[in-house]
């Protein structure tokens, strides 16, 4: 849509777009990862580069292809994520951070295939992963605006705004899963917009169509 390329409000601003699912190794064949294919995440990358944004994407394990033309940092576990992005925010002036990320890694990853003892329960320790949201959202720096998602099944606001709050978020997109249209590996996604200021509910749209919107409040929020 020629309107939709038309806008150059992100003109020389730097946007960092987290995406995709991380991964948290067990032996050289397994790992534990998250559902996410990617598509909310490179829309943000597409409509903001398309804006004149300066754009680069830091993303894990994904499905859909990904963005070309701009600068592409790929992690595998949460940890390395949270190295690149402690690195990477204060450079930035708008974060937004899609990417799934795993809450927990197993406590110890094994150098060979881990064998299976016939007839055995096999017990594993889960560590927890730094929350990268939320340290990135202590380092946050005076004009910058942080964005996160939430992706709930039940008492979808209410999780939301606890996490808005917890992660000093300027915004998070929220969306119920379990709502046909807005799940995973589809083009479409159903949200709301939660900011300090209250919540705006997003009807069905595509995932590019709503980056717009998820961009356009950034902009409103920013002047
Ligand atoms: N996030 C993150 N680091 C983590 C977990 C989540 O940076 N270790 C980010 C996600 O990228 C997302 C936001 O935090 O932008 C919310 O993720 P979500 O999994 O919904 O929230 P959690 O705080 O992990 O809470 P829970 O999974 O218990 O609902
Ligand atoms: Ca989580």
């Amino acid at each position: 849509c020629d309107r939709l390329n038309a806008r150059s409000d992100l003109a020389g601003m730097k946007v960092l777009v987290t995406a995709g699912a991380t991964r948290e190794r067990l032996d050289p064949v397994r790992y534990m990862t998250n559902d996410s294919s990617g598509k909310m995440g490179f829309a943000i990358v597409e409509a903001a580069r398309a804006r004149g944004a300066e754009v680069t994407t830091v993303y894990g394990n994904v499905t859909a292809q990904v963005p070309a033309g701009i600068r592409r940092i790929q992690i595998e576990s949460a940890q390395e994520l949270y190295d690149v992005m402690m690195r990477e925010a204060p450079e930035q002036d708008i974060i937004i951070q899609a990417a799934a990320v795993c809450d927990y890694r197993f406590e110890k990853t094994a150098k060979s295939k881990i064998k299976k003892d016939e007839g055995e329960a096999l017990t594993l320790t889960l560590t927890e992963n730094p929350d990268v949201a939320k340290a990135v959202g202590a380092i946050k720096k005076k004009g910058q605006t942080l964005v996160g998602f939430a992706a709930e099944t039940d008492n979808v606001k209410k999780n939301a705004v606890d996490k808005l709050k917890k992660k000093n978020l300027d915004m998070i997109v929220a969306n119920d899963v379990t709502k046909p249209g807005a799940g995973f590996n589809v083009d479409t996604n159903i949200a709301a917009l939660i900011t300090k200021d209250g919540v705006e509910e997003e009807p069905l749209m595509t995932k590019r169509e709503l980056a717009d919107k998820i961009l356009d409040k950034i902009v409103e929020l920013r002047k």
